[in-house]
């Protein structure tokens, strides 16, 4: 499938749903039905059932689309499933802010780590030596395990060995790791089961006893590192300055860098947008964010993911971010769950590589929406627009309706469902006694 001609949506969210779906459709060349798949039921009791144990029914989650992406000059259509408001507004707001450049992307090869621990050796470091010199070895019976994947470019590329301790309750350990380049599949499967097959044999060759057999959710050898740059023209607000805003964000990075605890709720930012295309997609979102908090300790300190700088020439932003991103375009909950595979299709992501590359995209881009909001008016006027909007509509407000009890809802500064329905009452008596004769 193509990609859309644009991203740019203006006034997207202004649509009612039906519309919002007839625009896609027509933009990502999807079959007319193409949106059963995340309509209620779409994954049938009987197929869940088949999914995991103990199923007693399906739990739906907004499923959206983030609009105005470019990502490595390809105009993109992000899905995002959250619960949480403001994620996709504010995405959609930060890659508009992006563009036209939009965010460009550096991915190393699709490399996920296998462990297997062997125990009780007697000299450690002679087993992990033996490991060593046993590489190439090793590496041709992993290989032969996987013909397949090796004719699709990708296997075992690589073998070391590290001792973990030359003695105490377990004894010598050691762990080797098994490198595996995965190409489109997340590959904690494929991973699993070479560790699992090779591991008498890595026990063998260490003199010890084998003892766990997994693959590593560190996976720091499968990043992607997002790149955007951003005017100051675009960072202003209605009562901040380019600049202004431009020197807090850097300030707000560098607060980042500076304290853990900060940090933390920074990386919360980024994988809002992260977390809410994984969920879409079908991935293993736990195993990211395993990885994502693992890869921000690798220093010893707990560091932001992704950092912005005032640009040299000084007149904008630069942001860069660089995570691990392990996410699979084929296995995994792909072949069961429709509204997975039309979220792939709606993105665009037909390999493993893309879809990393849109998730780096989309937490880059939350960040800077956060940043920006932080550095300038606070969150929670914006949190409070999307809430009182989300109330009108579930007061029964329709059409315009929606937006004129919305804005009466956030200038009160009460936002609650009682305000909502007694605001829709009588603005819709008012609507109704100006259209009488
Ligand atoms: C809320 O979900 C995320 C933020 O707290 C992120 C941040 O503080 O950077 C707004």
């Amino acid at each position: 499938m193509a990609p859309p001609r644009t991203s740019r949506l203006t006034g997207f969210y202004k649509l009612g749903v039906l519309e919002r779906r007839r625009r896609l459709l027509e933009l990502a060349g999807l079959p007319a039905d193409g949106f059963a798949a995340v309509d209620p039921g779409a994954l049938p009791l009987e197929v869940a059932d088949g999914m995991i144990e103990n199923v007693v029914g399906t739990y739906a989650l907004p499923f959206s689309v983030a609009v105005n992406f470019i990502v490595d000059g390809i105009e993109t259509l992000v899905p995002m499933a959250i619960e949480e408001p403001s994620v996709v507004a504010a995405s959609s707001n930060a890659a508009r802010m992006a563009r036209p450049r939009g965010f460009t992307t550096a991915l190393t090869a699709p490399v996920m780590i296998g462990q297997i621990q062997v125990t009780h050796i007697a000299d450690a470091e002679a087993g992990a030596a033996a490991l060593r010199a046993a590489t190439p070895e090793l590496l041709a019976a992993a290989r032969r395990l996987v013909p397949r994947l090796a004719e699709r470019g990708g296997g075992p590329v690589a073998l070391d060995a590290r001792v973990l301790a030359t003695s105490g309750p377990d004894g010598g350990v050691v762990v080797a790791h098994l490198h595996v380049d995965c190409r489109d599949a997340m590959g904690a499967n494929l991973v699993n089961t070479l560790c699992e097959a090779l591991a008498d044999k890595v026990a063998g060759i260490a003199r010890g006893r084998a003892g766990l057999r997994i693959l590593s959710n560190l996976t720091d050898g499968r990043t992607v590192t997002v790149r955007c740059t951003i005017d100051d023209a675009q960072l202003a607000s209605d009562d901040a300055a380019g600049p202004d805003v431009r020197r807090a964000i850097a300030a707000a990075s560098r607060f980042a860098e500076l304290d853990p605890y900060r940090a933390t709720t920074h990386n919360k930012g980024i994988m809002n947008g992260v977390d809410a295309v994984l969920l879409a997609t079908g991935q293993d979102w736990r195993a990211v964010e395993a990885g994502a908090h693992a890869f921000a300790s690798l220093s010893g300190a707990y560091r932001p993911l992704a950092v912005w700088r005032e640009r040299a020439s000084g007149d904008g932003l630069d942001g860069e971010l660089t995570m691990p991103l392990a996410v699979g375009t084929v296995g995994g909950a792909l072949h069961v769950h429709p509204g997975a595979r039309l979220a792939l299709e709606l993105a665009g992501a037909h390999t493993a590589d893309r879809l990393a590359a849109l998730c780096g995209a989309a937490g880059l881009a939350t960040n800077l929406a956060a940043l920006r909001a932080l550095a300038t008016e606070g969150i929670q006027r914006g949190h409070m627009a999307l809430h009182a909007r989300g109330l009108a509509k579930a007061a029964g407000a329709t059409g315009d309706l929606v937006e004129r009890v919305a804005a009466e809802l956030a200038a009160s500064g009460d936002v609650k469902a009682d305000l909502a329905r007694e605001v829709l009452a009588r603005l819709s008596a008012s609507h109704v006694v100006k259209e009488s004769p």
